[in-house]
């Protein structure tokens, strides 16, 4: 089945712990944190000390989504027991082998990020280092953005790739995505999803977990 991962950019940040607990209750599986910069992306979000003010909160781990430039200065900030991945930007990283290594050195899993321009092919050199792939189905900076479709094809190269070559990396796909788009995302090869209106919106959380999970 797939996982989901709910992004708390999307959600009331006057009650990011209520919130939070809501998700894990509905049967989310991870937590995921979007960190903007106002560099990389056109907007900022948050740091590292609010993402921490949730460890405790819940028993989901942290999915870190890092749209920053020069990464690897922060990524040891966002490491904390309840981090399992940070995911970096292909196109923020002229050193994307090194990053991916100074991610694994702190025991979490390291994921790389590719835009809705970006091709899979841009990923074919470090397929064999990651543990998680993650596709942009919007450009990235802002919740609610409507789904770019031409992005499922993507997801299928990239899965056939992981076949083909018996790798073990996770396929998650983040921006946009609503529950009708679930079945086609998994049949693509997608193992998470990320959710941030479709699950923060109009207030019933738990009906908007389950309306992804389960159609
Ligand atoms: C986009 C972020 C996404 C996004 C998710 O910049 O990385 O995680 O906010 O929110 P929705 O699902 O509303 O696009
Ligand atoms: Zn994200």
């Amino acid at each position: 089945m797939i996982k989901l991962a709910p992004s708390i950019l999307a959600a009331d940040f006057s009650k990011l712990g209520e919130e939070v607990r809501a998700v894990e209750k509905a049967g989310a599986h991870l937590i995921h944190i979007d960190v903007m910069d106002g560099c990389f992306v056109p907007n900022i979000s948050f740091g590292a000390c609010v993402m921490k003010s949730l460890c405790g909160k819940s028993a989901l781990p942290f999915d870190v989504h890092l749209m920053i430039e020069s990464p690897d200065r922060y990524i040891g900030s966002f490491v904390t027991e309840t981090t399992e991945s940070i995911t970096v930007h292909q196109e923020a990283c002229p050193h994307l082998h090194r990053t991916i290594g100074h991610i694994k050195s702190f025991g979490v899993k390291a994921g790389v990020a590719i835009n809705p321009a970006t091709p899979a092919a841009a990923l074919d050199c470090v397929l064999a280092n990651v543990d998680l792939v993650m596709v942009m189905a919007v450009n990235p900076g802002f919740s609610g953005q409507a789904f770019i479709p031409q992005v499922i094809d993507k997801i299928y190269q990239i899965s056939e790739s992981r076949k083909e070559n018996g790798f073990s990396f996770e396929i998650e796909v983040d921006g946009g995505v609503l529950p009708e788009h679930v079945w086609v995302l998994e049949a693509a090869g997608a193992d998470i999803i990320v959710g941030g209106k479709a699950v923060f919106a109009g207030g019933n959380i738990e009906d908007n977990v389950k309306a992804l999970l389960f159609g």
